[in-house]
């Protein structure tokens, strides 16, 4: 009896450890403002569409939350978003960060918002690549989010480049993500 408790104490440990889902820093915690308007999506999606955000990188929460603070003003004050346009963004500090966040539609591209989870690399990849620990922050997310059901386990990963007229995710992270879990180029 003993050992099978210990037995089930550790693989519940295990499994709080291995299938826990990152930390996620909150919109209220980087200093965010809330969505002017929010319009629903439905779980789970089957695109993710990932990005870069066309801006220096950061290395601490500090300035990746003064970053974020930046990109959500330009959002939603000159491009008129209800809110900052990623649902997700990713630092070089390897935390992840809230945007407009789970079930909700981002503004990061068009034709997409209402069927796909829109993950924002904090950065510019044009020549570079983010860090590993931003990178492995990234797919961490993304396991997670199949863990919890919000994308299907057979989602389609996508480069922002692929479906829209733009650079992003730069050329660095988008030929790094042709090597992850469900990279395709005919979404
Ligand atoms: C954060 O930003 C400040 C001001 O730009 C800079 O001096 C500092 O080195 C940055 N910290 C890190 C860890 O990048």
């Amino acid at each position: 009896m003993k050992a099978f408790l210990v037995a089930l104490v550790v693989a519940i440990e295990l499994t709080l450890v291995f299938a826990g889902c990152p930390t996620i820093i909150s919109k209220n915690r980087w200093g965010g403002q809330q969505a002017s308007q929010v319009q629903y999506t439905v779980k789970p999606l089957k695109y993710v569409i990932i990005h870069h955000t066309s801006t220096p990188t950061c290395a601490d929460e500090d300035n990746c939350s003064r970053r974020l603070v930046n990109i959500q003003n330009y959002h939603m004050n000159q491009l008129d978003f209800d809110d900052i346009g990623y649902n997700f963004m990713i630092g070089g500090d390897g935390q992840i960060y809230e945007g407009a966040g789970w079930h909700k539609q981002g503004a990061h591209a068009r034709g997409w918002n209402s069927k796909s989870l829109g993950i924002g690399f904090i950065g510019d990849f044009q020549t570079n690549l983010p860090s590993s620990k931003q990178l492995d922050a990234g797919k961490k997310f993304l396991e997670c989010a199949v863990e919890k059901g919000e994308i299907e386990d057979t989602y389609k990963l996508i480069g922002a480049r692929t479906v829209r007229p733009t650079d992003s995710p730069g050329t660095l992270l988008f030929r790094e993500i042709q090597t992850w879990r469900g990279f395709t180029r005919n979404p």
